[in-house]
């Protein structure tokens, strides 16, 4: 196994340990809810947005155990929104991380509120976070609400829904691909580094680095989709042409969107460049992302 692959490895195990403290047992009652979210939870996901966080705490000389907090609440966020993206009235899936979604499983009123569930755990473990010179609780639960909200996360879900068979140019496309996905990559950043009271130029090339891995992110996203096997993915393949999705593939094809992917990593790396060999988990991570394929 590759060094890098061992750390992240090591990073998921660290991430899955915490997430286990935080989250309700499931013989918590009503034990159905608690079920219902630990389902998604510790399905199997990469994981990637909690070791973007404990990264960028390394990268600003902070300390893994002040970001868990951020890492964990992050990584929530980003499967409530999954339980949902799932759900019928969404995009209709019924596999998830190599497993049945959480409405197939315990039905969709069920899998409606353990999304809930999940989403409000978040912001009670992201007010664990310790305080520093900088940043206060407020802080961080500002900087969380602000990638879930109806502008960000959510109204990237919206606009993905309403884009459905339309013809979008490729600057709307990139207004729905950041709203959606990359707004959390970039607050999972952010959060890293205000729990390591990272200066605000520290914090700016924490911005501009997840804007376009974020965005790199979901073009990869969208590109898997059409390139990769459902066994591989974990996930339904070939979804997005299927309900005529606005994806990168869509609007500029299949080659074109790989060399998007090309610059918007290159965009990204250059971002961190303030930072030094301190970033080299970052950068390896970036380079990671662009080559992987589920
Ligand atoms: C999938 O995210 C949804 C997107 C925002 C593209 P991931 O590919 O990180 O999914 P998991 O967390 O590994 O399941
Ligand atoms: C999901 O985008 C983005 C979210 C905020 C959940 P997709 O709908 O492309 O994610 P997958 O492909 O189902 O994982
Ligand atoms: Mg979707
Ligand atoms: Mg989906
Ligand atoms: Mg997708």
């Amino acid at each position: 196994m590759s060094e890098l692959k061992a750390y992240l490895r090591e990073q998921q195990r660290t991430v899955d340990a915490a997430l286990q403290q935080f989250l309700p047992r499931s013989s918590v009652r009503p034990s159905t809810v608690h079920r219902a979210m630990r389902h998604p939870v510790f399905a199997g996901g990469k994981r990637l947005r909690p070791i973007l966080c404990l990264a960028a705490a390394e990268a600003c000389g902070g300390t893994r155990e002040d970001a868990i907090p951020p890492a964990c609440a992050a990584e929530l966020i980003h499967t409530y929104s999954l339980v949902h993206d799932d759900l019928p009235c969404m995009d209709n899936d019924d596999l998830r991380r190599g497993q049945p979604t959480t409405h197939v499983v315990f039905g969709e009123n069920v899998a409606v509120l353990a999304g809930d569930g999940i989403l409000t755990e978040a912001f009670a473990i992201i007010a664990q976070t310790p305080e520093n010179k900088r940043y206060r609780t407020r802080d961080y639960v500002t900087e969380l609400a602000f990638a879930a909200d109806s502008r960000r996360l959510i109204g990237g879900q919206v606009m993905d829904l309403e884009g459905e068979g339309k013809d979008l140019t490729k600057a709307q496309l990139v207004r729905i691909h950041e709203a959606k996905t990359a707004a959390l990559l970039t607050s999972s950043l952010r959060l890293g580094g205000m729990s390591a009271n990272a200066s605000p130029s520290r914090l700016q090339a924490l911005t501009d680095f997840g804007r376009s891995l974020g965005l790199a992110f979901q073009v990869i996203d969208d590109i898997l989709d059409v390139t990769q096997s459902t066994e591989k993915l974990g996930k339904t393949a070939g979804k997005d042409a299927e309900v005529s999705k606005a994806t990168y593939p869509a609007i500029l094809g299949l080659e074109k969107s790989k060399q998007e992917a090309h610059r918007l990593t290159r965009k990204a790396l250059a971002a961190l460049q303030a930072f030094g060999r301190r970033a080299n988990r970052l950068d390896q991570i970036a380079h990671y992302l662009l080559d992987r394929d589920y």
